[in-house]
């Protein structure tokens, strides 16, 4: 089975809006709803689920309803204080639907990426052929500076060996599941992203590079980027 995996358990504090921001509409579309379509396209998928915050499962659930003709594939549940406790949240809920199997994958996504095309979600999930897990990234634009005291430059990194982590990550999900229970809870929540899980082990993790359109919503003027990039016909 082909899990989808969305993280959407967050309250958007840099978006400063009112609700958490993957509820926001976007063109006359909540965001995760935008998100949750591209996974629903995809037809290596099997099971979508959408981790959310705890007090959020019923409107999200409506949602889902209102705007998608066919949730028979969606699974709802509550996701947990961080974002890897969402996705452990998700692998314990497909354990006790489903249980798990060795050649399991699950796709991780952050719930606020809402155009993450079907393509970069399909080379994520072949690229596993050859490694533990795989991150979708981008290279880095601008030249990356070090500091520690956030004063004086420390360092400046070679730029054309800086990459920037997107999401889809996708990973074998037995593999993944056992990094968990392996893995001290603290190391878990101080890591900002799941491949982060088996790059602590040591584990292979690959590359697949994503499109520039993979911007995640995180401060209100991606709100605006947001609109300009649904105006594209092509996306
Ligand atoms: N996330 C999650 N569960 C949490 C925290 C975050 O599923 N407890 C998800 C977010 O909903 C988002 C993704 O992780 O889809 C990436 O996190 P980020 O952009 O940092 O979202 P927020 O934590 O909501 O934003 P902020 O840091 O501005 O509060």
């Amino acid at each position: 089975m082909i899990y989808g995996a969305i993280v959407a358990g967050g309250t958007g504090s840099r978006m400063g809006a009112d609700i958490p921001k993957q509820f926001l509409p976007l063109c006359g579309k909540p965001v995760i709803i935008r998100t949750a379509e591209r996974f629903l396209d995809c037809p290596e998928i099997d099971i979508l689920y959408i981790g959310v915050h705890v007090g959020w499962t019923e409107q999200l659930s409506e949602m889902c309803r209102k705007f998608i003709p066919d949730t028979r594939k969606i699974r709802v549940i509550a996701g947990g204080s961080d974002r890897n406790a969402t996705v452990l949240r998700i692998i314990e809920a497909i354990r006790g639907e489903h249980g798990i199997s060795d050649d399991d994958i699950i796709v991780t996504h952050d719930g606020v990426r809402p155009f993450v095309t079907v393509r970069e979600i399909e080379q994520s999930i072949s690229a596993l052929d050859s490694f533990d897990g795989v991150t979708v990234c981008a290279p880095v634009k601008d030249t990356i500076l070090c500091s520690e005291d956030g004063r004086g430059i420390d360092s400046v990194p070679d730029r054309s060996k800086l990459f920037r982590t997107l999401t889809p990550q996708t990973f074998w999900l037995s593999v993944l599941s056992d990094a968990f229970e392996r893995l001290p809870h603290e190391t878990v929540s101080r890591l900002t992203d799941t491949a982060g899980l088996l790059r602590e082990l040591g584990k292979p993790v690959g590359l697949v590079q994503g499109g520039e359109y993979n911007i995640k919503l995180t401060t209100p003027i991606d709100m605006k980027l947001g609109e300009l990039i649904l105006a594209q016909e092509d996306i």
